[in-house]
C-alpha cells in the first residue's frame, strides 16, 4: 500500500484464498451478472482505444473484457495486494499483460495520485468503503466520459445484512466492515461531479449504474 492509505481490513478480507476462488470461477463461467451488465454498458458507448481506470478491480476480469473488446490499457486500484498474483496470470493467459498496470492506492485519500481515464469503473466497491461522497467524487473527477458502477440496495434488508456482517467482524476484532449506502445519494454524488445517468440495470442483490459526462459544444 502507498504511504496514505489503509486498506481498511480489505487485506484480511479480501485474501489470496479468495482471490484463487475468483479467478477459478472466472476460468470456468466468465464474467458473472453485474460484470456482464457493466461491460454490456460499456461496449454499447464504445470502448475502441478507450484508457480504463477500475477502482477495486479485485483480479481484474472486466478489464481482460475491455481489453479484449479494443480498450486500449487499463489502471487497477485496489487497496489488498492478495489479487495480484492470480490477476498477473490471467493477463499473461490473455496477452494483455503489457497493457495492464495495478497499484496498491486509495483514490479516496489521494486523488492527484492517480491520472483520469476515458472509462472508470468500480464493481461491488462503495459497500466496502465508509465514505461514499469522497470516493465517488474522487472516481466521478477522473471520469473523462464515462463512470459505472454496481452496488447493494440501500433498503432494510440489506441494511440489516451489512449490520449482521458488522457485528461478526467486531466480534473476530477485525477491522473490515460492509455499508449499505443510500442509492440516491450515491447518484447525487455523481451528478453532482457532472455525470448523468443513462443505464439502470437491477439485479438482486447488485444493481448497476452507467453515467456519461455531458460534453459541452
Ligand atoms: C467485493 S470486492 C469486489 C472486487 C471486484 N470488483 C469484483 O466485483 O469481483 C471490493 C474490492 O474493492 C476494494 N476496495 C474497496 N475500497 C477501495 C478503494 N477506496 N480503492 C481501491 N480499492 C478499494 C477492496 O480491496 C476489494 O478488493
Amino acid at each position: 500500500m502507498t504511504g496514505c492509505c489503509n486498506s481498511r481490513g480489505c487485506e484480511w478480507f479480501f485474501s489470496a484464498r479468495f482471490a484463487r476462488r475468483v479467478t477459478q470461477r472466472y476460468r470456468k463461467r466468465g464474467l458473472d451478472k453485474p460484470s456482464r451488465r457493466i461491460v454490456e454498458f460499456l461496449e454499447a458507448r464504445g470502448v475502441q482505444g478507450a484508457t480504463v481506470l477500475e477502482i477495486g478491480g479485485g483480479v481484474g476480469e472486466i478489464q481482460l473484457e475491455l481489453l479484449k473488446r479494443g480498450a486500449a490499457r487499463t489502471i487497477n486500484l485496489e487497496l489488498s495486494p492478495a489479487y495480484d498474483e492470480q490477476a498477473a496470470e490471467l493477463a499473461r493467459e490473455a496477452g494483455v499483460a503489457d497493457r495492464v498496470d495495478r497499484r496498491l492506492h486509495d483514490i479516496a485519500v489521494d486523488p492527484d495520485g492517480v491520472e483520469g481515464a476515458d472509462v472508470v469503473v468500480l464493481n461491488r466497491v462503495v459497500c466496502c468503503y465508509p465514505d461514499y461522497e469522497r470516493l465517488l467524487g474522487a472516481a466521478a473527477d477522473h471520469a473523462d466520459r464515462l463512470l459505472v458502477f454496481s452496488h447493494p440496495p440501500g433498503n432494510l434488508l440489506w441494511r440489516s445484512i451489512a449490520a449482521a456482517q458488522n457485528l461478526a467482524f467486531r466480534v473476530m476484532r477485525q477491522e473490515f466492515r460492509s455499508f449499505a449506502h443510500p442509492p440516491a445519494a450515491m447518484l447525487a454524488v455523481l451528478e453532482h461531479h457532472g455525470l448523468r445517468r443513462t443505464f439502470t440495470r437491477r439485479g438482486l442483490p447488485f444493481r448497476v449504474a452507467g453515467l456519461e459526462r455531458d460534453r459541452v459544444s
